[in-house]
This record gives C-alpha cells, structure tokens and sequence, in this order.
C-alpha cells in the first residue's frame, strides 16, 4: 500500500484538523454526535497507518478551546468519547509502542477524563514507535500566552535575562517542547483555515487541506498526501 513512499523522506510529524464530523452526520441524517462516533474509526485508521509507515509524531486537533462553547450536550458528549477511546485503546497503543501524549489546558477537562489521559499516557511514556499527540482543550493563543508567563516568571525570580528570549526558547515553553515542528498539516472538512492550531509551530509546514469530512477520510488519501509532500520543494527562506 505503501511502495509508492520514499523512506528517506518521510515527514517527521503529521498534524491534523479533524473537521467535518458535523456535516458528515447531517449528510446522513443523523444526530451530530454520530459524526463524532464515526470519526473515531478514521483516528483509529491514521494511527494505524502513520505508525506502520514510521512517522514520529502524529498531532490530532481534538477539541480547541473555542469548542467549549458549543452546546453543552456536545461538550460531553465528545469527553465521553475520549474517555472512551483512553479506555479502549491505551492497550493496544502500549502494544504497538505508542507513547500517548496531550496538549492544551488540560486542567479545564472534567476528572474523570483528565484521570484517563493521564493514566493512558503514563503507561504508554515508554513508547518508542511513534507518538501520538492529542490536542485537547487546546489554543495556540493560551499556549504561547503560558509559554509567556513561564518566561515572564523566570525573569521576574532572577533565572533568565529578557534579552536571552530567543526562538529556541519560547519552543521550549510551548506544550509541544520535545517534538519537531510539524511537516505536513492536513485539515479535513473543506475548511481554508487553521482555527487556533499549532500558531507557532505551523511556521513553514506544508498545508493541504482536503474537502473529504474527517470520518470519510482514508488512508488512501493520506498516503496521496504524503506522497505529494515527497514531491515539494522546501525552501525555509533560502535560495536553493
Ligand atoms: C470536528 O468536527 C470535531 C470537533 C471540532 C470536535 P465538527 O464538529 O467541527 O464538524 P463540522 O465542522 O460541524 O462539520
Ligand atoms: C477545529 O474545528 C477544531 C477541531 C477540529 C478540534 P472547528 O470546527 O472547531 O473550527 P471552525 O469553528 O470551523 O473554525
Ligand atoms: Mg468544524
């Protein structure tokens, strides 16, 4: 399925947008949450795919911290899924050597949900095959405004020199320190924008943005992507 790929230049991290569930369900007549179930297939799918194909990091944009805002039967609706999805799957991630990780403000999710996030990612810590990043309560805005205050802290308890603030720095602070930006940054459901995703870190990640809604997704169409990405030029502002 896969020949198609150069191994020697294979992204190093996915990120996605995972849009359109809301669509997907009206389109079929269903209640909204139902987009939402039938979208947990196509994760299951991309994990799958991204970890046999050796990508280091996948990033799935889960629930921004705007969504809080929809209505509450949704907001729940989607921390049962989660929930479920820690539950279900935090066994077959520690067998394939999947370390599960999660940013945003996680501190605004209820306690049971937050108990099994932190429970899936404490067992998987040891992973080695792929990580796979959740972003969950998650804003670019709040992230760089607490990688802010960190630093402001620093500076204020006598630690760190203002003027020692550089790029490397700030990364540092962010939530994803540790992780190489992102390659490639797909969003789904037919939407040309980034909504709060990765401000900071999408500075020169290839964008591809695909009409398909998120649980008709298919591996297929990633594949076709990261074989486009194989095919583009990356300048980084240089001449080459
Ligand atoms: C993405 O699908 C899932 C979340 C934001 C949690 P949407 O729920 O935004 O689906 P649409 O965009 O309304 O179709
Ligand atoms: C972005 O989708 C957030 C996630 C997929 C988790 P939204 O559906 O919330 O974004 P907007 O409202 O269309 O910008
Ligand atoms: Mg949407």
């Amino acid at each position: 399925m896969n020949d198609v790929l150069k191994k020697d230049k294979l992204p190093r991290h996915i990120a996605m947008i995972m849009d359109g569930n809301g669509r997907w369900a009206e389109k079929h007549g269903k209640i909204r949450v139902k987009g939402h179930e039938a979208g947990v297939r196509t994760v299951d799918q991309m994990v799958s795919l991204c970890a046999e194909i050796g990508i280091e990091v996948l990033t799935l944009y889960a629930f921004s911290s705007e969504n809080w805002q929809r209505p509450a039967k949704e907001v729940s609706a989607l921390m049962r899924l989660l929930r479920h999805y820690l539950k279900r799957e935090g066994e077959r991630l520690l067998k394939e050597g999947i370390r599960l990780k999660a940013i945003g403000r996680l501190e605004r999710l209820e306690a049971g949900v937050r108990q099994e996030l932190e429970e899936a990612c404490r067992k998987t810590a040891g992973g080695t095959n792929m990580t796979l990043n959740l972003a969950i309560s998650y804003g670019g805005r709040d992230e760089i405004c607490d990688a802010v205050q960190a630093l402001c802290r620093k500076v204020q308890a006598g630690e760190l020199e203002c003027k020692a603030i550089d790029d490397k720095l700030l990364t540092a602070h962010l939530d994803t320190a540790g992780l190489p930006d992102p390659d490639i940054m797909v969003r789904t459901g037919g939407e040309y924008r980034i909504s709060n995703f990765l401000l900071w870190q999408l500075a020169y990640t290839e964008f591809y943005f695909s009409d398909t809604l998120w649980p008709d997704f298919s591996k297929e169409e990633l594949l076709k992507i990261i074989s486009d990405f194989q095919q583009r030029e990356r300048r980084f502002g240089r001449v080459l």
